[in-house]
């Protein structure tokens, strides 16, 4: 069988070049397909559009790919339909829009093959084969994969206790200390476990789409953004932290926090490099988005944090809205979806019963859940703890008499909105691009 994708890239401003895989017949492009999004903002976000064509006599589904990973990748914020499921998918995710540009140049729904398997709280034990939640054993190799999409790290090397412990402190004095928690995680990056588990995860991905027979497969492994600006001066004095008294938001934390997102990035981008070593072509590539949010963070010029109201932060606050723009379909399921909408859950949840939450809500993962299990716990050990005000004032969640709680809700934070994933789709065309 002769698969025949081509990736062509189209930039908006009339270039066409394409990239003819090994073994594949190139397709002239049609250049009236690649119009698409419009409308005035459209000039100030032109973007190289991905086509793969494939061979007619293919049938079915013309090209796909696969989505693995973690919350980043899932998109965890960013809208869905109907209900949200329990890995916290999102429309605005950058693989979704890679979908949606896939199809639109392909000729419509469902002419791309496309299997989300991301899921928020994800670690390399949940890539790799074997496990219960195996992504990889999920994974059908049937179905005509040109390429795989793969965030994994934040949650192997610690994000989520740096977090707790030296932004929110869901767990009040118990949280640990920050120092602690980075201390921590430099140990997990300077160790191996992750590096030898992606290793394997990504063998497997390829063993599994039998690489030799698709030499074009490839796994773009995307990296993590830096959340601070660590040079403004005003958040020196504010805080991010769920209870009254938080910690402040000190250029000198903001500035590890920096450090320990560009330590991931740099720990994810060897271990692409070692595999790739192994192959006489790069099988993975590795995308680095994070200069892409430079204005984008928290703590930028002139924001007094948390600002609920800006759509220039490309990162979720605890409780904020999403920023995707006005006329897209996610925006439009958006404005579908309150916060009543999300998950709630009930007082009695397993979830939030402080004497038996942490197992489950560790070994999910999940960030909402952790913040939300080590809130409750927070509570019980001190009924009296008083929310932040800012956490109060956009919340009403947790309240004083009323528990309820929203997992999506504190799981979020410190995730891309959805302006945040077109930047990372961007910078992930941009990438391919320049492996001509
Ligand atoms: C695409 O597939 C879905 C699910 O199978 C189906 O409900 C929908 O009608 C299809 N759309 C088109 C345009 O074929
Ligand atoms: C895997 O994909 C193939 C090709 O689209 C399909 O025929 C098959 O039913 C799928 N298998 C599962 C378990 O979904
Ligand atoms: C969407 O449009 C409304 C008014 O038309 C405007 O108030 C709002 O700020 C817009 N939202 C975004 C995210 O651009």
């Amino acid at each position: 069988m002769r698969l025949a994708a081509v990736f062509t890239f189209v930039l908006s401003c009339g270039f066409v070049f394409s990239r003819a895989f090994e073994q594949r017949r190139l397709v002239a492009p049609d250049k009236t397909q690649h119009v698409i999004g419009g409308g005035a903002s459209s000039a100030q976000h032109r973007r190289p559009l991905p086509i793969t064509l494939a061979h007619p006599e293919d049938g079915g589904f013309q090209t796909g790919f696969v989505a693995f990973g973690d919350s980043y990748s899932a998109g965890i914020g960013t809208g869905f339909h109907g209900k949200e499921d329990d890995c916290r998918r999102g429309l605005g995710a950058h693989a979704e829009l890679i979908r949606a540009d896939l199809e639109a140049s392909q000729g419509g729904p469902n002419s791309t093959a496309f299997q989300f398997l991301s899921c928020t709280g994800a670690t390399t034990r949940e890539l790799i084969s074997g496990g219960p939640d195996s992504q990889v054993d999920a994974f059908n190799a049937s179905l005509p994969a040109d390429f795989a999409l793969l965030s994994v790290g934040g949650n192997d090397l610690g994000f989520f206790a740096v977090m707790n412990a030296c932004v929110f402190r869901f767990y009040n004095f118990y949280s640990g200390t920050c120092a602690a928690a980075l201390a921590d995680a430099r140990a997990q990056i300077e160790g191996d476990e992750f590096e030898e588990r992606l290793r394997v995860a990504a063998a497997e991905v390829l063993d599994a789409v039998r690489w030799e027979k698709r030499p074009w497969f490839s796994i773009t492994v995307t990296g993590y953004a830096r959340f601070f600006d660590d040079a403004t001066d005003a958040c020196d004095d504010m805080s991010f932290g769920v209870w009254w008294d938080g910690p402040k938001l000190t250029r000198g934390l903001r500035a590890e926090m920096n450090a320990m997102v560009l330590a991931v990035n740099a720990k994810v981008r060897r271990t692409v490099d070692a595999v790739n070593a192994r192959f006489t072509r790069d099988k993975l590539v590795f995308v680095d988005y994070d200069a892409a949010f430079d204005g984008h963070r928290f703590c930028e010029e002139g924001v007094a944090e948390p600002d609920y109201g800006r759509a220039d932060t490309w990162f979720f606050l605890v409780g904020g809205r999403d920023n995707a723009r006005n006329g897209t379909a996610v925006h439009h399921q958006q404005s579908r979806h309150a916060s009543s909408d999300l998950e709630i859950l009930a007082p009695n949840s397993v979830l939030v019963d402080p004497s038996s939450c942490l197992g489950p809500a560790q070994r999910s993962g999940d960030w909402g859940e952790l913040a939300l299990c080590y809130m409750t716990m927070a509570k019980a050990r001190d009924p009296s703890l008083r929310l932040a005000a800012a956490a109060a004032a956009h919340g009403n969640l947790a309240a004083e008499n009323s528990m309820w709680y929203v997992p999506t809700y504190y799981g979020k934070t410190f995730h891309p909105r959805s302006r945040g994933h077109e930047a990372i789709r961007d910078k992930i065309y941009e990438v391919w691009r320049g492996l001509e």
